[in-house]
């Protein structure tokens, strides 16, 4: 016999959702901003606050200490997310979670403070209920929720807009929230040919809108780290291709800035003494590259003779048109979505560079750290023979092999 499982047929609400724990669907307006707010003492932020600042805290500022920081981090399970939650629940803070995909995305969040201090909480982002509750404990709201590419459920204006519309109307609505972060990139214009970099402006222009107080727009250039999509794509190119495609002339300039600056630019405009609040900042590194120089630096690091060739856009760009059709039509996409989609093939001659007159990393007393170094020692991984083998380009070839 089958057991048939009717969703929605009871009326309640979804498992994920905090209705039957808090009365979030409020009977009216009113209701519901009185439930959000500071003055119902349950639902609201209980830490108390002045000027902006976070006044109750304890202890020597370690991970047991006490930050008086709450923080609902969306976008948590990305790249950029892991270095965040990890500063925060290093300095005592307790840090909502939210995910969307398996319980395991979120697992290696759960270590990095103390018990209890790391909580997941399943939501959807077109569900209002799921990020009610993922905020009604916080005083921090911060939104890395971002995607260099559509796909047949979510488009840039879903991610970018649409997402970013209804987490920080939320926030609004909450009256709790003392400090809203939202993560975009330098290059992002209202006025830009690539819909990434509109949709990313527009997004900043509704965060500073619904928190004209308390709103910080972080601007950062291409991300490197570990996990990056910036200079790891260019090497596994170099391990696995017999050249590297550089599309366009290679000129396009870029501020790639470290993953651990960025993460810790947040922490700055989350714990300042609201100087940042209201500003938006732009975070680049301390150089400027082209993209060829950049790819010139992933063989010197790995250690192997440049092998590039450069293609005009033209081509891929036609390539691009029937493969984003296939692509969003199908469930599976049997390749990465952002492997020379034309989201990405739009952005590759926008320089992403610090405006000037901008604030900057500088201005949140944060000194960004030069790519040569620490920044790109994950590269080392690359090179035929182990890490520490050979100290020149092409000495890889004497390296031991396992
Ligand atoms: N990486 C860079 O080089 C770079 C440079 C400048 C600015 N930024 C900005 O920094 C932020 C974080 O970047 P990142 O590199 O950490 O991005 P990422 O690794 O791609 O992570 C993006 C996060 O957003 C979530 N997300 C994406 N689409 C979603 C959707 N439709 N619904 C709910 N959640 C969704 C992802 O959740 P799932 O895990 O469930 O997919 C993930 O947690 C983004 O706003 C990005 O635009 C990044």
């Amino acid at each position: 016999m089958h057991r048939v499982i009717r969703r929605g047929s009871s009326g309640l609400a979804p498992a994920y959702s905090a209705r039957h724990v808090y009365p979030l669907a409020a009977a009216s307006q009113s209701d519901l901003d009185t439930w959000h707010s500071l003055e119902f003492g349950r639902f609201g932020s209980s830490l108390a606050v002045k000027d902006g600042r976070y006044v109750i805290s304890k202890g020597t500022g370690g991970r047991s200490s006490v930050s008086g920081i709450v923080a609902t981090v969306f976008g948590c399970t990305g790249f950029l997310g892991r270095y965040v939650v990890q500063q925060l629940a290093k300095m005592g803070s307790q840090v909502m979670v939210p995910f969307r995909g398996s319980e395991d995305d979120p697992r290696h969040l759960k270590l990095m403070g103390d018990l209890g201090q790391i909580v997941p909480m399943r939501f959807h982002p077109r569900d209002d209920d799921s990020i009610k509750a993922a905020i009604a404990k916080s005083n921090v709201v911060i939104n890395l929720i971002g995607r260099e590419y559509e796909t047949r459920n979510f488009t840039f204006d879903d991610v970018h807009i649409g997402i970013t519309e209804a987490i920080s109307r939320l926030s609004k609505q909450h009256g709790g929230i003392l400090r809203y972060i939202q993560a975009s990139c330098l290059g992002a214009s209202i006025t830009s040919p690539s819909k990434y970099f509109r949709t990313k402006a527009i997004a900043d222009e509704i965060a500073l809108r619904h928190f004209p107080q308390q709103a910080t727009v972080l601007r950062a250039g291409p991300i490197v780290g570990t996990e990056d999509r910036v200079l790891n794509v260019w090497a596994q190119q170099a391990k696995g291709l017999p050249f590297v495609p550089i599309f366009g002339d290679g000129k396009t300039r870029l501020q790639p800035t470290f993953v651990m600056d960025v993460a810790a630019a947040i922490i700055a405009a989350v714990k300042d003494d609201g100087s940042s609040m209201g500003r938006t900042y732009d975070l680049g590194g301390p150089d400027v590259y082209e993209v060829q120089e950049l790819v010139d630096l992933v063989f010197e690091t790995i250690r192997e003779h440049p092998r590039v060739v450069k293609i005009p856009l033209a081509i891929p760009k036609m390539v691009s048109i029937p493969r984003d059709y296939i692509m969003k039509k199908l469930r599976i996409p049997p390749i990465s979505r952002s492997f020379y989609s034309s989201d990405f093939l739009d952005t590759v001659e926008i320089d992403q560079i610090v405006a000037d007159g901008a604030l900057t990393f500088k201005d949140l007393g944060v000194i960004p750290r030069p790519l040569r170094g620490v920044v790109i020692e994950h590269l080392y991984s690359y090179r035929t023979g182990g890490p520490g083998v050979g100290s020149t380009v092409g000495e890889h070839m004497t390296g031991i092999r396992f």
